[in-house]
């Protein structure tokens, strides 16, 4: 029996992961995506072209992958067949290497409208959600009323979904809100989508990962979102509805525990948020304006710009415990060249007294972040081809990061092609 790796983001998302697992991919026989849904945006960019995907996992553009849309996905068929006919014409053969998890859940035309509704009811406790309809559906889920893809099958579908539908309608009613589309319009191109879905290849994913674990198949589980964004250990409220950790792959794949390999754990160089929420190292300044406009720091899924600050040490030591990770991959070590000093956020001062580890709290006037300051670099690295040529600051940031997480950095990505990728060199 082979073991199955998983890939997750250790910050708030965005941290590059659908580059990365198109970059192992060719490492492996199954991409399997375990949570979340078109609230993400996972780009790749080879050839000169740049792909975003929002529900298909990223291994898609390699002909020998399977890719699998586990269980713990939420799906909106609109979303899900513009993707698939994105990608159809690329290649068209990208549908045969897809399959659909039976136990996935639908993302209802009215999960869309509760998305809204709920977020204006808000106020100033706004999540700043992607209006996807995540929260809603999630929510129908653990509720016991959702509407999952394998029911689509089933003769007593159109029933179900009507059922859902009056719920939703009753729940809308106790709203005061200006609704985003016409509902109407939108279950005709929801009804149609869904009958395209089901006649794609359906399947009982849980079993299929199984079967490919006791055949020897090497698995890849691709995480969305952030480890900061997870129900459980993220900045709640202001977080996503679903197991952003290590723990989702299990539940969103049917994975046993002891059957999970390597972690690995992606992070950007310094931090981004996009949304509501605290965000202790934030820079609402030149600096922050600096790493926006160089890294392109704008969401691939809403086009809102991220908010940007330095790196936030208790918060991925944190991240590195929560999942296991195994293995560190730092992305957009090129953004930060050009800055003379950088700064990582050591310890917090909260409420009052030191501490090392992330606090309950995150809101600022709770934490205080301590800085540590160290050198910057200068060199351009986008054609850097070779790791062990990285520039000293670097390396010694690198260094320092290690040190920190007790995890060793085995890749540094400069650029957001594939060919941008060092990896760390075995030292003999
Ligand atoms: P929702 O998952 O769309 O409800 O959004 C909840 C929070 O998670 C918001 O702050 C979003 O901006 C954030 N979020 C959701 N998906 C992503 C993602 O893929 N990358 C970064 N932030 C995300």
């Amino acid at each position: 029996m082979t073991k199955a790796d998983i890939l997750l983001g250790l910050q708030w998302g965005d941290e590059g992961k659908g580059k990365i697992v198109d970059v192992l991919t060719k490492s492996y026989d199954v991409i399997a995506r375990f949570q979340g849904g078109p609230n993400a945006g996972h780009t790749l960019e080879f050839d000169g072209i740049k792909h975003v995907l929002h529900t298909i996992p990223s291994g898609i553009f390699h002909q020998g992958a399977m890719n699998v849309v586990g269980n713990g996905v939420v799906i909106d068929p609109i979303i899900f067949c513009k993707e698939m006919d994105q990608l159809l014409a690329i290649n068209d053969s990208c549908g045969d290497r897809l399959w659909i998890s039976r136990k996935a859940h639908l993302i209802l035309p009215t999960h869309r409208l509760l998305d809204a509704a709920s977020e204006a009811a808000k106020g100033k406790m706004k999540i700043g959600s992607t209006l996807k309809g995540i929260g809603p559906t999630y929510m129908d889920k653990t509720g016991r009323n959702g509407l999952r893809v394998g029911d689509a099958e089933l003769p007593d579908y159109m029933e179900r979904y009507q059922a859902l539908k009056n719920k939703h309608l009753k729940l809308l009613a106790g709203y005061d809100f200006e609704p985003p589309f016409d509902l109407d319009e939108n279950e005709t191109l929801w009804l149609a989508a869904v009958e395209r879905l089901i006649g794609m290849q359906i399947a009982d994913s849980d079993v299929m990962i199984q079967e490919a674990i006791k055949t020897g198949k090497r698995i890849l589980a691709e995480g969305a979102q952030g480890t900061l964004l997870d129900i459980d250990f993220g900045t709640y409220p202001f977080v996503t509805s679903s197991t952003t950790t290590a723990a989702g792959a299990c539940t969103g794949l049917g994975l046993a525990p002891n059957r999970i390999g390597e972690v690995y754990g992606i992070f950007k160089a310094y931090c981004t948020r996009v949304g509501s929420g605290p965000f202790p190292t934030e820079l609402n300044n030149e600096t922050g304006q600096f790493l926006r406009d160089k890294g392109h720091e704008y969401g691939s899924t809403t086009g809102r710009p991220r908010r940007c600050g330095w790196l936030d040490m208790p918060a991925l030591k944190y991240a590195v415990d929560i999942n296991g990770v195994t293995q560190l991959m730092m992305m957009k070590a090129d953004v930060m060249s050009g800055m003379d000093e950088i700064s990582i956020c050591t310890s917090y001062k909260y409420q009052g007294k030191q501490v090392t580890h992330l606090p309950y709290g995150l809101d600022a006037d709770l934490v205080e972040p301590n800085y540590l300051t160290m050198p910057g670099w200068s060199e351009d690295l986008t054609s850097e081809s070779k790791h062990s040529n990285l520039p000293l600051a670097l390396k010694d940031y690198i260094a320092f990061i290690e040190a920190e997480t007790g995890v060793p950095v085995v890749l540094v990505s400069v650029g957001p092609d594939r060919e941008q990728t060092l990896w760390k060199e075995a030292t003999s």
